[in-house]
């Protein structure tokens, strides 16, 4: 990784030692130049960046990035950003990407938190993903869960007026929070009854994470928010 762009106290994320095969180095040789964006180029235009005008998914956090690639290919109207800081995974979903000939997908390896506040303008999401975040499951580490009330008031900037929060968690705790955090986060309106979690949507497939909580039995749960008025 670069030098860090913004110093921070504390992160959601930790940069695990997971060497790069061969193949994802080779990704990044051939294919950063078409899907690689940087924080240093600072604010984007998605329509230049895309060439084109179209809805805007934005996805933090897509690990190994199969079902980022997955979306991305079976929704070809609409431009797809995701950011995430784990290496191989980005030399994954860039290969995978490439050998698609995808051009509804753009990369940034960076810490979302500096992406939302400096890259991404201000109510140009349609839709803002966020699937299985890491869950710090230990009190002590609470503090690093991303889902914290500073982030979702970056995620409302960030939504067009009706555009989409979702996001996933197969730990119930967490899920838990993150709704109750929802209902007081100003300018959300719950998708569905103002009580309930939402069933997943046919958009999202099953994530590589999720597949792992179903084998050790755990729950899914779906959460989906509008932007208010
Ligand atoms: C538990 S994994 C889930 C991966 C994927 N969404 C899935 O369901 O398979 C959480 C991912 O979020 C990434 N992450 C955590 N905090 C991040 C941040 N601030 N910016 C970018 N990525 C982050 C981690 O590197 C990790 O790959």
């Amino acid at each position: 990784m670069k030098p860090e762009y913004k110093k921070k106290p504390i992160r959601s994320y930790v940069i695990r030692a997971g060497r790069m095969t061969e193949g994802q180095k080779k990704a990044f040789d051939q294919w950063w130049g078409q899907f690689g964006l940087s924080l240093f180029d600072g604010q984007i235009h998605p329509e230049q960046v895309f060439e084109r005008e179209a809805p805007l998914v934005v996805e933090v956090g897509f690990g190994m990035g199969d079902s980022l690639f997955t979306m991305a290919k079976a929704e070809p109207d609409k431009n797809f950003i995701g950011i995430e800081v784990h290496p191989p995974g980005v030399g994954r979903l860039i290969s995978l990407a490439g050998a698609e000939g995808l051009k509804n997908l753009r990369v940034y390896m960076a810490d979302a938190i500096d992406v939302m506040s400096d890259c991404i303008p201000q109510g140009t999401v349609d839709r803002f993903q966020l699937f299985f975040p890491d869950p710090w499951h230990k009190k002590k580490h609470h503090k690093r869960r991303i889902v914290q009330t500073e982030f979702l008031a970056k995620v409302q900037g960030l939504l067009k007026p009706g555009g989409h929060f979702h996001m996933a968690t197969d730990w119930q705790g967490y899920a838990d929070v993150c709704f109750e955090q929802m209902l007081q986060a100003p300018g959300f309106i719950n998708t569905v009854d103002e009580y309930c979690f939402a069933s997943r949507p046919d958009y999202r497939p099953i994530t590589k994470f999720e597949k792992r909580g179903e084998r050790l039995g755990h729950g899914v749960w779906d959460i989906i928010f509008a932007k208010g008025a």
